[in-house]
């Protein structure tokens, strides 16, 4: 079976004790799940991480930042530099997300700075990637994602590889007004961004994994999880009640074996 990850990203959701008795409940559903076969990690705000390090054994659940800045120190009023998350101890730094990208307007270019600041701190560093439905209507979807790609990854080596992830999240399947996207939707777009790293890196691009994201529920979950060139599940919503997630979880891990993914 291909190895498969699932993540959240809290947003600005949870305070620190309900990142904590989340977190604890979360570890407590899954601690069973074979960690060779899984990936599972979750994304706190900034204002929790140090409790959520200090709750979690993070090779069960890995922990990340939802945000970062490219300079490790300096005039940067509210940014959070590499070097405080470092001294978190996190293992993810998540970058891109369509709401730093569309609400705070992050730029490609300022992506690819993060991007590789994160690296040479030595973060997995998870570049969200996706279309904004007015793009989708303009039939320029794959366009877009190479952009987002070839500009967020630029001048990387093909070292680099092992160190990054991928989420494709199409802007219009995010959040409480978002259509998911259909599996051969997502299939599709996930095959281009597969392709895509290829071109940019070579074989070893091939194995970042690229996880699907963007109203992910329980009844969509298997179907999208099994799809070839889908190797994981970023879930909003539907991740932010431990049991819901937990479950959400062991039904795509039973829907891949099934399926011999
Ligand atoms: P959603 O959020 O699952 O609630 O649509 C996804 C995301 O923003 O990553």
């Amino acid at each position: 079976m291909k190895k498969l990850y699932f993540g959240t990203n809290l947003k600005m959701y949870k305070g620190i004790q309900d990142t904590v008795s989340y977190l604890k409940e979360l570890d407590t559903l899954t601690h069973d799940l074979d960690r060779n076969l899984i990936t599972l990690f979750v994304i706190p705000s900034y204002t929790a991480l140090e409790h959520a390090a200090a709750s979690v054994n993070q090779n069960y659940i890995h922990l990340g930042a939802q945000n970062m800045c490219w300079e490790e120190q300096g005039q940067f009023t509210g940014e959070i530099s590499p070097l405080m998350l470092k001294e978190l101890g996190l293992h993810i730094v998540e970058l891109g997300h369509s709401e730093r990208r569309h609400i705070f307007h992050e730029t490609d270019q300022m992506l690819n700075l993060k991007v590789k600041a994160a690296l040479s701190h030595q973060f997995t560093t998870l570049l969200c990637v996706g279309e904004t439905g007015e793009e989708k209507e303009l039939g320029i979807s794959d366009e877009i994602l190479k952009t987002q790609l070839k500009v967020g990854l630029h001048n990387l080596s093909a070292e680099d590889t092992d160190h990054i992830w991928i989420a494709y999240e199409p802007v219009w399947a995010i959040g409480v007004n978002g259509l998911p996207a259909s599996s051969a939707y997502a299939e599709e777009k996930h095959a281009l961004i597969k392709a895509t790293l290829t071109e940019i890196f070579g074989k070893q691009g091939s194995r970042i994994p690229v996880l699907y994201g963007g109203s992910v529920n329980p009844d969509n979950a298997d179907e999208l999880i099994t799809q070839p060139h889908i190797d994981g599940l970023f879930v909003g919503r539907s991740a932010w009640k431990a049991p819901g997630f937990n479950s959400l979880i062991r039904s795509a891990i039973s829907a891949c074996h099934s399926s011999f993914c």
